[in-house]
């Protein structure tokens, strides 16, 4: 299976743009991130199981498709939670859990803080954060959770690098990603390029 999936639409295009402009405000970076996350969601959703139904409409019975099968969506926090009301919203019936991970700014190694989620097994895993930089963060979560027995994730992402796709592919090829652009390069402090600066700090407002 292809492991990188980048969204080619214009919609998507369109609010990225707005992401990656500088001047764009908190509030306005809140609704631009939760309306890509939604066009995110439904390519990681794509491939959901799902069975047959019957259903009577007002004019006749016929069949139809219900999603089969548990959906897990995880955060990492912080700036994975802007991803999360799309998906919410999207799968009502979705179970929620969290991995809390900081990127050290010196060294650029994750450490984990928090770690709260259902029963993974058997469940459509979507872990969720916007950037995929080196990847440290993305493997190191998948890590967490395959020890708590996830078996099918994909990690749902705004902005990914060449780096963190080879690192993640490298570390866990079975984990498909779905991002709205694949951009250069790393710069030399290990933020993307062109990128869209932090995440955290522009959906928080902590600058
Ligand atoms: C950011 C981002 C990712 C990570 C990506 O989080 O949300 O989790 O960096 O970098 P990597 O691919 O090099 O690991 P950060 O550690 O800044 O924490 P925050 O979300 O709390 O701001
Ligand atoms: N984390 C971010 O929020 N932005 C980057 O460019 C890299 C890591």
């Amino acid at each position: 299976m292809e492991t990188l999936t980048v969204i080619d639409h214009p919609l998507a295009g369109h609010l990225l743009t707005e992401l990656r402009d500088a001047r764009t405000a908190p509030e306005r970076f809140r609704s631009l991130t939760k309306r890509l996350a939604t066009v995110l969601a439904l390519e990681a959703t794509r491939n959901l199981p799902w069975r047959e139904e019957a259903v009577t409409t007002p004019v006749t019975d016929t069949t139809g498709r219900r999603i089969a099968g548990r959906v897990v969506a995880v955060p990492i926090l912080r700036a994975g939670l802007g991803l999360l009301t799309a998906v919410t919203e999207l799968l009502p019936d979705v179970e929620v859990g969290y991995v809390g991970l900081e990127r050290d700014e010196s060294t650029l190694q994750p450490t984990s803080y928090y770690l709260k989620v259902p029963d993974l097994t058997d469940a459509t895993v979507l872990l969720l954060d916007p950037m995929l930089a080196t990847g440290g963060s993305a493997a190191f979560a998948v890590e967490l959770l395959k020890e708590r027995g996830a078996t099918d994730l994909q990690l749902v992402c705004v902005v990914a690098a060449p780096e963190g796709v080879a690192l993640l592919g490298e570390q866990h090829p079975d984990v498909h990603v779905i991002t709205a652009a694949l951009d250069a390069q790393l710069n030399d402090v290990g933020y993307i390029v062109p990128g869209l600066g932090d995440f955290g700090d522009r959906l928080f407002g902590t600058f």
